[in-house]
């Protein structure tokens, strides 16, 4: 088959398919599970899986946010928070996070603390001022590099891309074996399409034709 992006934004119908199948396919993606502080220094806990890691040495990361959906002008909490404080932490999910990652993608008023709600334990950060759940097998501590508008071939999409700098990464000592970060051992939670998460619990090793990434050096950085 073939689906037709373009015919549920002129209005003609549904491309070919129920459900846009852009997300599904794109995937699996990481999760950001985000903390911010609000103004008044309480803590505003939500995931994003428009989360990627873009670049290194520095190491950047970025979120893109869709307005909020009490509507007009508003952007959401994270977004609002961190461009107000200018410091974020990118938590990582592990699968036995789900539920109460799940949890903090309630929309609650604007003044509301998800970790507060939802019952999860945070601890302080290293660098940043927002703090870290503390189950989290590691967190990302960024300061606001830039947030950037994204665009369309019409112009200004709702979205808006939030870049940060990694200053700091806490691992949990469980996961750090002969040097290296134990990924699959994290069990870490991805966004796949519809309602549909998956688990990244194995991996394998591969060096590139005309480079062993462990032997040159490149990856010190
Ligand atoms: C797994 C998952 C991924 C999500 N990814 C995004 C995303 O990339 N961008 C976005 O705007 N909302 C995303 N959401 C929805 C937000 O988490 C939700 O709107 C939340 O209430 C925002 O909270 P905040 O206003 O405290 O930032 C996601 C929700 C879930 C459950």
């Amino acid at each position: 088959m073939y689906y037709d992006s373009q015919a549920r934004l002129q209005g003609g119908g549904e491309g070919g398919l129920p459900w846009n199948p852009f997300k599904a396919l794109v995937a699996p993606r990481p999760i950001g599970w985000v903390t911010t502080l609000m103004a008044d220094g309480r803590v505003n806990l939500a995931p994003y899986s428009y989360f990627q890691a873009v670049a290194d040495m520095p190491d950047i990361v970025m979120f893109s946010a869709s307005p909020s959906p009490d509507g007009g002008d508003l952007r959401k909490d994270t977004e609002s928070n961190v461009v107000e404080c200018g410091e974020f932490v990118c938590n990582i999910v592990p699968n036995a996070l789900a539920d109460a990652m799940n949890n903090t993608s309630a929309s609650l008023p604007r003044n509301v603390s998800e970790p507060e709600v939802a019952g999860i334990d945070m601890t302080a950060s290293t660098r940043v001022a927002p703090p870290r759940v503390a189950a989290a097998p590691a967190a990302l501590e960024c300061v606001l590099v830039e947030t950037r508008r994204v665009r369309h071939r019409g112009g200004e999409h709702r979205y808006t891309m939030v870049f940060g700098e990694v200053v700091g990464i806490y691992i949990d000592d469980r996961y750090i074996n002969e040097g290296r970060v134990d990924t699959a051992a994290m069990n870490i939670l991805t966004r796949m399409g519809y309602d549909e998460y998956a688990v990244l619990e194995r991996s394998f090793r591969m060096s590139r034709p005309d480079l062993d990434p462990m032997k040159s050096g490149f990856l010190k950085g």
